[in-house]
């Protein structure tokens, strides 16, 4: 897209230059719309799960906003002569329940015959134009919270291989469909500066976008990053998706990696994830309550990471032991 004219506009609040999680336009002085749409390959088998997890990733794109998600739209390719219909309305089935989980209404959708089964949600959402989280106002002094465990880009690889387990399957599913909505409530009661969520890029590639946009030096005590740790075994195996080594080798000019870092971790920072969770930028001084209060609403795996040392330039990570 950057190579093509995208017209800019005074109602358009965030657009296609800051990689952030969606668009934001503004309708009135205290109503803004927050759009996005996110779709995918199966990363699981099972194709009830498949669509949760396709659902809740296209969702978290407007919590991420600091928005709340109104109404949904399925976007679905399948190979409609070739596979049982009973597949496709399973993985249906599964984005509903997740739709309707989130309070969302499903509004309409459109479906394409195609070889490779693909799902997703274009979602809108509303926020009040003052109080929309882009990945560009992060503070000096802030903490950063991370809400889910890393490593499901490394599971979604045991998986393709035939090689995961019952329980690692499990644990993907668990992490991956869960909706980052209980998150966003919690965020909505303290003084948030920034707000993204980890997908493809992996903590450390989004977290460095956070950096870039806001200015930022970021610290990152990588022993503190939650980990699944079926994912470290499969790690340990080499089984690095592919997206990972882009990560890391994309990053690298811009990232200082303390030399004593195991591998292994790096590898999970840098890890592909999918409907990864919110990385939640606020003042020190209320990280520990916003933590405790996430804990409390069932983000159990929620986590203080790093934080917001300096102003920068071009904006940059530290990763440390
Ligand atoms: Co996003
Ligand atoms: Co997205
Ligand atoms: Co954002």
């Amino acid at each position: 897209m950057a190579q093509l004219p995208i017209q800019k506009h005074p109602n358009l609040l965030v657009g296609y230059e800051t990689s952030d999680d969606a668009g934001v336009y503004k309708i009135t002085e205290d109503l803004a719309l927050i759009q996005t749409l996110d779709f995918f390959t199966p990363i699981v088998d099972d194709p009830y799960a498949f669509g949760q997890i396709a659902a809740a990733n296209a969702l978290s794109d407007v919590y991420a906003m600091g928005g709340q998600p109104l109404t949904a739209m399925n976007i679905v390719c399948f190979p409609i002569k070739d596979m049982p219909k009973e597949i496709l309305k399973e993985i249906l089935r599964g984005g509903l329940d997740k739709i309707h989980e989130a309070g969302v209404i499903l509004v309409g959708g459109h479906s394409v015959d195609d070889p490779e089964i693909k799902y997703g949600l274009s979602v809108t959402g509303i926020v009040h134009p003052d109080r929309i989280l882009t990945n560009k106002n992060a503070q000096v002094g802030d903490a950063l919270i991370l809400t889910k465990p890393l490593g499901t880009g490394v599971l979604a690889t045991a998986v393709k291989g035939n090689l995961a387990s019952k329980e690692a399957i499990k644990k993907l599913i668990e992490v991956t469909a869960t909706l980052n909505a209980k998150a966003a409530e919690v965020m909505r009661s303290f003084h948030v500066h920034a707000c993204t969520d980890v997908t493809g890029f992996g903590l450390a590639g989004h977290l460095l976008e956070l950096a870039r946009a806001s200015k930022k030096e970021i610290l990152l005590w990588s022993h503190k990053v939650p980990i699944i740790t079926e994912a470290l075994d499969y790690a340990t195996m080499g089984l690095i998706p592919a997206g990972s080594y882009a990560n890391k080798y994309f990053c690298e000019s811009l990232v200082e990696i303390a030399p004593n870092i195991p591998t292994l971790t790096l590898d999970m920072l840098f890890d592909a994830q999918t409907s990864g969770g919110l990385i939640i930028s606020l003042p020190e001084a209320e990280a520990t309550e916003c933590l405790q209060k996430l804990h409390l609403e069932g983000v159990e795996e929620a986590t203080i990471i790093g934080q917001v040392v300096s102003n920068h330039d071009h904006g940059r990570i530290k990763i440390e032991p």
